[in-house]
């Protein structure tokens, strides 16, 4: 067994409660914001990112009071590159036992258009943005927002400032969702190759998932030198939404012989803030989701059950209980077998003898070929017809 207890951290950053509000129609009360920090700051998350809080006067009552509330966790605030922003942001997290800010500017030729900044008066705005969150914290984040569309050597250059600047964390956002999994691990090896100073400061990666590619890129930045995952419960975010905390995290613990790095996460919390970021946010979780999903560890075919039933591990590479979920992983539909309806008997508390299990076997798949799924209660109807019938 591999002692990770030796290997080195990635930090996990959420940004449910700020990227992932910011999904249309996301929006939570004050209450729930409360709630879901306290639940990730339990879970181990080192850092929360809290909200904008120049976005509004509730985005910023909910960063200070989660800032107060705080056992663990690092606590973050959103602010654009101006001191009016970061002013603002500093008043809202400076309660916290950790505060940090996390300032950002769109860097690439579309974005840096938006300001009208050619690209040396962008560099002056990040230098003297970042030099002012210095002066109030001594814990800066800052981003070059669309980092994967910004031209390579502006990259580097605007990096090296920010760095210089007193920037502790230095994020690589794919705000689009449009890198590879190979370009994103190119970028990170690139900075950490030519940008001074690189090697003094964390660098993390932000990834969307327009593409379908968040957790592989947010990955293989790490296998690249990225020591920060920015993500969120349930892949929560704008559009396609942001790289999902639960796939990064259990894909480190599951294949920690491909990715040797250890988290802080106590896994077992998962699936409740799972629910509960499903709930707060209105936004259902498909059912094929990975880890989470309602099917994520349910199995239906014969083949499957059978194998399952003989040695879990021939279908499942981790554990329901890994993520906190007690339930069953057997679902009783018509590609159930013999197997798994003896095992569900036995569960229930019949041990039918052979030609019983035989006629209620016959029955159970007529019934399973007009209903989606069938319960307990149906098996159970089964077996009383059966012993009337008798
Ligand atoms: O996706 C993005 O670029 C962001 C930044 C604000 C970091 O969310
Ligand atoms: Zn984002």
């Amino acid at each position: 067994m591999t002692d990770k207890s030796t290997q080195p951290r990635v930090l996990i950053f959420d940004t449910t409660l700020r990227d992932g509000e910011q999904s249309p129609g996301a929006t939570m009360t004050h209450e729930e914001k409360l709630e879901i920090a306290a639940l990730l700051d339990e879970m181990g998350v080192d850092i929360i990112e809290a909200g904008f809080p120049i976005a509004s006067e509730g985005d910023f009552a909910a960063v200070s009071e989660i800032a107060r509330r705080a056992k663990n966790s690092t606590i973050c605030g959103l602010a654009r590159a101006n001191f009016k922003d970061i002013d603002r942001c500093w008043e809202a997290v400076k309660h916290a036992r950790s505060p940090r800010i996390h300032t950002f500017i769109g860097t690439s030729p579309l974005h840096r258009a938006i300001p009208n900044l050619d690209m040396d008066q962008m560099a002056e705005r990040i230098h003297d943005t970042v030099s002012h969150a210095r002066n109030l914290c001594d814990n800066v984040q800052w981003s070059p927002m669309d980092a994967t569309r910004t031209e390579h050597d502006y990259l580097c250059r605007v990096v090296e400032i920010a760095i210089k600047a007193g920037a502790t964390t230095i994020n690589i956002p794919d705000t689009v969702g449009y890198t590879y999994p190979f370009e994103s691990a190119k970028i990170i090896r690139m900075l950490l190759d030519r940008v001074p100073g690189a090697d003094t400061i964390t660098f993390a990666t932000h990834c969307h998932n327009d593409l379908g590619m968040a957790t592989a890129n947010a990955l293989a930045a790490v296998e690249a030198g990225a020591r920060q995952i920015e993500c969120t419960i349930n892949g929560l975010g704008e559009r396609a939404g942001n790289t999902a905390l639960e796939e990064v995290v259990m894909a480190m613990k599951v294949r920690n012989d491909i990715l040797p790095y250890r988290t802080g996460i106590d896994t077992t919390k998962i699936m409740h803030l799972s629910r509960r970021v499903s709930t707060v946010s209105g936004f259902p979780v498909q059912f094929n989701k990975a880890i989470v999903g309602k099917n994520a560890f349910l199995h239906e075919s014969g083949i499957h059950q059978d194998g399952v039933l003989k040695n879990v591990e021939t279908f499942e590479i981790m554990r329901p209980e890994d993520i906190g979920l007690t339930q069953k992983n057997i679902a009783m539909g018509k590609h159930s077998g013999r197997a798994a309806l003896r095992a569900k008997l036995k569960e229930l508390g019949y041990d039918l003898a052979d030609n019983q299990l035989n006629d209620v076997f016959v029955r159970f798949k007529a019934l399973a070929d007009r209903k989606k799924e069938v319960y307990d209660d149906d098996i159970l109807a089964l077996v009383a017809d059966e012993q009337t019938n008798d």
